[in-house]
């Protein structure tokens, strides 16, 4: 038996695992242990998380592929508190490698169905640990200097998963967050990890408790008030941490008024997340790359909380014809491009009846993250609002810019909205050629998964057809 001893990070597993699959290491001969040495030092406040991960480059390198999804969930997986999880770690990459390439597709395996649901208890606490940390002002008592410091009790050791969340959000200030498990700092450039505190020791100073409240009363959105709900999604534990708590009272008692107003302000938008529009732009490419790579980071709406990815437009950047969807759904989520799955696989069939070459077009949807709700194993797609359509519109707009379509085409009722500008029925838009900013040969017509829901085989033959027939229309008239 080789006891193979895991400091705590991810990447240090991923190293020996990488090792012991090169050498054909069998998982029932590793015995998997936590070391404890993780918890940091006064020394590693000076080391970049990326200096470690130098430092810990696999000796070998091996040539067994595994899929980045099995890659992306077990560094989540990880952060279990369960000492089994580095051992099942292994056994699945094992298996992923040797013979059972599709192992993540079988929820019913123990092992994966063991992953899965350490996958999404650890997803849904750093969800938690983004909405409910707390920063308050510190002065340094010698240089006068002002930092921001949290302490949290997170349920799973997330620290190093959602602190560059954290940096991203408030790059340009100086901040620690610290947990029993393990603290983070940012410095503005760069973030490091020390040993973990007692909640005693962190609270020290009390400047900002008035500043987060004051925060609070601003963004408080009466309408979501479910005292009840509110409790079981907000556990009294984390309200210690939280002076916004102390306000809701008050916020309460002038709620209608505050409805009203907070209806007004509320205007969500990726205007933030775009890339500083390009000084050279007949560099389509490089437009391209930077904002599909910006839109990763996008945080405009709440539906990038749940998705894996953004999943951005793709085609040829002087495509003539732009055909926009909806969202992307389960598959395309998970492979990171769109139209991937059945409705897509619809999509490629009327696109080849009515003589297009998919290759040839520009693909993208209204929507750049996949929103949905759980239901037991599966991911329910759930129609995203005026709102969330409306917040992600920036992206398309620059698409737009770049691709400067000849036709465009909308795909149901949610990217009508996007590009008309308002709410349409499908059967008044449809069969006409509207004028838009980008064409006067923009085109409405059925969505290919709204043909996928339709309840009998003769109904779905019917919309189908009128699909392919307005795809054609679409392009003859063009
Ligand atoms: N439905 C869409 O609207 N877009 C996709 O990418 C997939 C399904």
């Amino acid at each position: 038996m080789i006891r193979a001893e895991i400091s705590g990070t991810f990447e240090s597993w991923r190293t020996q695992a990488r090792s012991y699959l090169f050498d054909e290491v069998k998982p029932q001969l590793i015995d998997w242990a936590d070391s404890n040495d993780d918890q940091g030092t006064l020394l590693e406040l000076f080391q970049t998380t990326e200096h470690q991960n130098k430092l810990s480059q696999p000796v070998h390198s091996s040539t067994h592929r595994v899929p980045v999804e099995f890659i992306q969930r077990a560094e989540i997986v990880s952060a279990h508190r369960d000492t089994g999880r580095w051992a099942l770690l292994y056994r699945m990459l094992w298996r992923l490698t040797h013979g059972e390439a599709h192992l993540l597709d079988m929820s019913i395996d123990p092992d994966v169905s063991l992953f899965d649901s350490y996958f999404r208890l650890v997803r849904r606490d750093m969800h938690k640990m983004k909405a409910f940390v707390r920063f308050k002002e510190m002065k340094d008592p010698k240089s006068g200097e002002i930092y921001y410091t949290a302490w949290y009790r997170p349920d799973y050791n997330i620290v190093r998963l959602v602190a560059p969340f954290f940096a991203r959000r408030f790059a340009s200030m100086k901040w620690s967050i610290l947990t029993e498990d393990q603290s983070a700092y940012w410095d503005t450039v760069q973030l490091t990890y020390t040993a973990g505190v007692p909640r005693s020791r962190a609270e020290t100073q009390d400047q900002t408790e008035s500043l987060w409240k004051t925060y609070y009363s601003s963004i408080f959105n009466p309408a979501r008030i479910k005292l009840r709900a509110m409790s079981k999604e907000l556990p009294k534990r984390y309200w210690a941490t939280l002076p916004e708590t102390e306000v809701i009272r008050e916020l309460l008692r002038d709620s209608p008024a505050r409805l009203q107003d907070f209806y007004h302000r509320q205007t969500p938008s990726a205007e933030r997340w775009l890339p500083p529009p390009s000084k050279s732009p007949q560099d389509k490419q490089s437009q391209w790359n930077d904002l599909r790579k910006a839109a990763q980071l996008c945080q405009a709406c709440g539906i990038c909380e749940n998705a894996t990815q953004a999943v951005f437009g793709e085609g040829p950047l002087d495509a003539k014809i732009v055909i926009i969807g909806e969202q992307p759904g389960d598959q395309e989520d998970r492979k990171g491009r769109p139209f991937m799955g059945p409705a897509g696989q619809l999509l490629d069939q009327a696109l080849m009846e009515a003589g297009i070459d998919r290759s040839q077009i520009y693909l993208t949807n209204a929507v750049k993250h996949f929103k949905w709700k759980p239901q037991g194993k599966l991911r329910l797609h759930q129609r995203p609002s005026s709102g969330e359509i409306s917040a992600c519109k920036p992206w398309f707009l620059r698409e737009m810019q770049i691709i400067r379509p000849e036709i465009l085409i909308c795909l149901g009722a949610s990217a009508a909205q996007s590009v008309l500008g308002k709410q349409i029925k499908l059967a008044d838009a449809r069969g006409q050629a509207w004028k838009t900013q980008w064409t006067d040969q923009t085109w409405v017509t059925i969505h290919p998964s709204a043909i996928l829901r339709t309840s009998t085989p003769d109904t779905q033959a019917q919309e189908y057809e009128r699909l392919v027939q307005d795809l054609k229309s679409a392009v003859a008239l063009g």
